[in-house]
């Protein structure tokens, strides 16, 4: 049976000889996508804890932090159901107090791409992490492809600080539509979804132009580019291909590292999506 802890002795506690233990952190209003990381967490620990914080430092002041969406009950009903022991849920007091000074920023990865269109995203994304890591202790901690800088910005983050943990990659889980899984989709009614696969399409673009023996960045971007242009409610951010330390080069490597991440904001709601420039 699933507990609710909310600080940090009460985490202590349940944790107190437990044996090895997952950490999925999340922020809420969990879904498949989530379910399928604690789930992958149950079959290689003794212990899941899963995490839900909305953390208000890794939003820019004008995003949506406000509106996030949240549904505590919920969560602690798809948490117990993927096969959770431990949720997580601590207040902003918790885990930022009065005086609280410490920011963790990795430099390199996180600066393109999500970096350069959220400045200051991935230093709350480190720090949090890093503190989550450190209430947890666990011997593996598990992130979605979905977000694949952030992925990228973890392993990074725990390497350089030599944190004992291993880091677990989960492949992005998809709506059949081909709409990479997100709590933001709850923003969206049913057609403005079916409208947002446009995004899932331009990737699969770029890898069949990848596919048929397109080398050129320049040129494969061009396919997801055209694909993107017919949906006129598309505000593009970035597409962009990329290695695994999200540099973009002229010519990309067959390296299942190489990978095209787009990110736009339609009907409103800023997405993101990417996959492997070679699927396996
Ligand atoms: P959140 O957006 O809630 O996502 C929590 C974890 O679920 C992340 O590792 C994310 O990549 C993964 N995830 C989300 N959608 C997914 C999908 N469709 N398929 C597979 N995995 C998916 O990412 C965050 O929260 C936060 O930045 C966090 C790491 C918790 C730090 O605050």
């Amino acid at each position: 049976t699933l507990s609710l802890v909310t600080t940090p002795g009460e985490l202590r506690a349940a944790l107190a000889n437990t044996g090895t233990v997952g950490l999925v952190p999340t922020m809420g209003y969990l879904h498949e996508g989530h379910a399928r990381l604690i789930e992958r967490a149950r079959a290689q620990n003794d212990t899941v804890v899963v995490s839900v914080f909305v953390n208000p430092r890794q939003f820019r002041p004008r995003e949506d932090l406000s509106r996030y969406p949240r549904d505590l009950k919920r969560d602690l009903r798809v948490a117990g159901a993927a096969g959770a022991d431990v949720l997580f849920h601590p207040g902003v007091e918790v885990m930022y107090p009065p005086g609280y000074a410490t920011t963790v920023s990795v430099s390199g990865v996180s600066g393109p791409l999500e970096g350069a269109s959220r400045p200051g995203h991935f230093d709350g994304v480190a720090t949090v992490v890093l503190k989550l890591l450190g209430l947890v202790g666990p011997n593996r901690a598990y992130f979605g492809e979905k977000d694949w800088q952030q992925l990228a910005v973890v392993r990074r983050m725990v390497r350089d600080l030599n944190v004992p943990v291993e880091i677990v990659g989960v492949p992005t889980v998809r709506e059949e539509s081909g709409l990479a899984l997100s709590s933001r989709n709850s923003y969206l009614t049913p057609g403005q979804r079916e409208r947002a696969t446009v995004l899932s399409r331009a990737l699969r673009a770029v890898q069949a132009a990848a596919a048929g023996g397109e080398r050129d960045t320049a040129r494969l971007r061009q396919a997801g580019l055209d694909v993107l242009a017919r949906e006129p409610e598309v505000t593009l951010d970035y597409l962009a291909v990329v290695d695994g330390d999200m540099a973009e080069r002229e010519r990309v490597e067959n390296d299942p590292m190489t990978r095209v991440l787009v990110a736009a904001r339609m009907f409103g709601v800023r997405l993101i999506d990417n996959l492997p420039l070679w699927p396996d």
